[in-house]
């Protein structure tokens, strides 16, 4: 198979099972950070092809947990999404799938690729992967349980002697998946060392049809082109690099319309972010929006150049009206500090961890 050279001729768009999506490069759930708040003032930048909900405990989802509920939030605006779902087992799956799909949401992803103890522990996440057989049983079980597109979100294997995802993607294309994600990293490596575009290249040959989506260390429209002539894949999804540049989507698809390059955003833009993303919070969440924008802080801090004692406050903050109140000092204080990217600041689950 010869390998696509990204190319201003091709189309933008990308057909996945049933659903048409307008750009080929999507958001990579985070847990933690890639609620619906946040995809909702990132799809207002523009360029998101798709959007997937954080993983969610496929027994929490039928149980209809408080914590299932609140992931499965969306919106009109929150569109197109597809649900990332997990259990390590097959019939929890089978019904959490059947469930979503009554209500009306439009995908299913099935994680496989979490390198989380707890997860692997219950036979889900990415230890499926060892037990292909069991693996394949469980993907058809839920695409045949389902008229609505299931994917599957894989790393390459559990470690470097058993690189399972190439036989995988294979086996969970005949069994009717309409994509497959694979994040170029063992279960073993965690998030260490670099991304292995030629493992991801190796599963794009392996299968016949369907889009394979590369995924890992994307951080700028170069990166997203760079995996896309290595590897061949038809889709690139971004997770961190999303977060460090929420623009990297619109900045792409400037890129690909052949338009002019996209200008940095304003101070004043990056601000608007941040309250943007904060009101949303608040609309889902109240005054719960107050906890969960602290562990943005360091990352708006960095991004936005404001001092840190500022950036304290945002850490610490305890009502919207501080909120408002820290926005305006930020208004008058920004560039007191050099702003930066701040590649640093997000954390990953590094070996065992107890949450993503
Ligand atoms: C904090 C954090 C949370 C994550 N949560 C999820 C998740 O809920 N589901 C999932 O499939 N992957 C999750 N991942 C993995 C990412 O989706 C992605 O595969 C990985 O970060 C590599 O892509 P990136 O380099 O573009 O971030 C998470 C990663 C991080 C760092």
């Amino acid at each position: 198979m010869s390998l696509i050279k990204w190319s201003s001729t091709e189309s933008p768009e990308i057909q996945i099972g049933n659903r048409l999506l307008s750009s080929r490069y999507f958001l990579s759930p985070l847990a933690g950070y890639t609620q619906h708040a946040f995809r909702v003032a990132l799809r207002e930048l523009g360029g998101v092809g798709l959007c997937t909900t954080d993983l969610v405990l496929a027994s929490q989802m039928l149980s209809r947990s408080r914590k299932a509920k609140a992931l499965l939030k969306t919106s009109a605006e929150d569109n197109p999404l597809t649900v990332q779902i997990f259990s390590g087992i097959a019939q929890e799956l089978v019904v959490g799938a059947r469930w979503l799909e009554q209500q009306g949401y439009e995908a299913v992803d099935i994680n496989m690729g979490c390198p989380m103890a707890k997860i692997n522990g219950n036979g889900g996440g990415a230890r499926i992967m060892c037990a292909p057989d069991a693996a394949c049983q469980m993907v058809a079980d839920v695409v045949d349980a389902v008229s609505i597109p299931v994917t599957v979100k894989m790393r390459l294997g559990w470690d470097r002697d058993s690189i399972t995802a190439p036989l995988l993607a294979r086996e969970f294309e005949k069994a009717g998946v309409a994509a497959i994600t694979i994040h170029g990293r063992t279960r073993n490596q965690g998030f260490g060392g670099t991304v292995d575009l030629e493992g991801i290249r190796r599963t794009v040959e392996a299968v016949q049809q369907i889009p394979v989506v590369g995924n890992g260390d994307v951080c700028t429209v170069e990166d997203a082109f760079h995996m896309r002539n290595e590897t061949g894949c038809e889709a690139v999804s971004i997770g961190r690099g999303a977060m460090l540049d929420p623009w990297i989507f619109c900045k792409i698809e400037r890129t690909v319309r052949g338009e002019e390059p996209f200008v940095e955003p304003t101070m004043e833009e990056q601000i608007k972010f941040l309250v943007r993303h904060f009101t949303l919070m608040v609309a889902q969440h109240d005054d719960y929006g107050c906890t969960l924008i602290r562990k943005f802080a360091a990352w708006y801090g960095a991004r936005l150049g404001i001092p840190e004692d500022l950036e304290d406050r945002l850490r610490r903050i305890q009502s919207i009206d501080e909120f408002h109140e820290i926005v305006k000092q930020i208004r008058l204080r920004h560039g007191e500090r050099a702003s930066s990217i701040p590649t640093a600041l997000i954390k990953t689950p590094n070996g065992p961890v107890e949450r993503w």
